[in-house]
C-alpha cells in the first residue's frame, strides 16, 4: 500500500491504494465519498460515475494511482442550490436514486458541452447509465429542464 493523494471537490485527500486499487474504492473507503456507487463493478451501468477534470469516468473500471492530483468532482460536491440537481428533484426524475448521482454528474458533462441537447443528444450522451427504476422520460425532461434554467 501506499499513499496518493486525490483532489476530492477541491480538497486534497491523502488515500491508501495498492496497485490494483480501483478509484471507486479510493474514494469510498478513503474520503468517505458516499454518491459514487457500485452497481455493476464492470463499466456498464454508470452508478460510479465521477468527473475528473470535467470528463466522466467509470470509477468501478479506473485504477485510482492513475488519477493522483487530478481534480476529481462527485455528487456529493456539487453545491446545495445546483441547478441541475434541482431540476431533476423538480422533476421527479428518481424512484429509489441510487443510479441518480451517476445522471446527475452526466448531465453536468453534457450541459457544459451542449447547452441545448435534444433528446436524441440526451439519449445518447446518457446511454451508459442504467436506471434499474426505469425513469428515463423523467430524467429526460430533468435534463431539459436543467438547461433551460442554466440559460434563463
Ligand atoms: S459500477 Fe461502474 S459502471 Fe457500473
Ligand atoms: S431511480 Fe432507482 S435505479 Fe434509477
Amino acid at each position: 500500500m501506499s499513499a496518493i493523494n486525490l483532489n476530492v471537490n477541491g480538497t486534497p485527500r491523502s488515500v491508501e491504494v495498492d496497485d490494483m486499487t480501483v478509484l471507486l474504492d479510493a474514494l469510498r473507503d478513503g474520503t468517505g465519498v458516499r454518491s459514487a456507487r457500485e452497481g455493476c463493478g464492470v463499466g456498464a451501468c454508470g452508478a460510479c460515475t465521477v468527473l475528473v477534470e470535467g470528463r466522466s469516468v467509470s470509477s468501478c473500471l479506473a485504477n485510482a494511482k492513475r488519477y493522483e492530483n487530478c481534480a476529481i468532482t462527485t455528487a456529493d460536491g456539487l453545491p446545495a442550490d445546483d441547478v441541475i440537481v434541482a431540476a431533476f428533484v423538480d422533476s421527479n426524475a428518481m424512484q429509489c436514486g441510487y443510479c441518480i448521482p451517476g445522471f446527475v454528474l452526466m448531465t453536468t458533462e453534457l450541459l457544459a458541452q451542449n447547452p441545448h441537447p435534444t433528446d436524441e443528444e440526451i439519449t445518447e450522451h446518457l446511454e451508459g447509465n442504467i436506471c434499474r427504476c426505469g425513469t428515463y422520460l423523467e430524467i429526460r425532461a430533468a435534463v431539459h429542464e436543467a438547461a433551460r434554467r442554466k440559460s434563463a
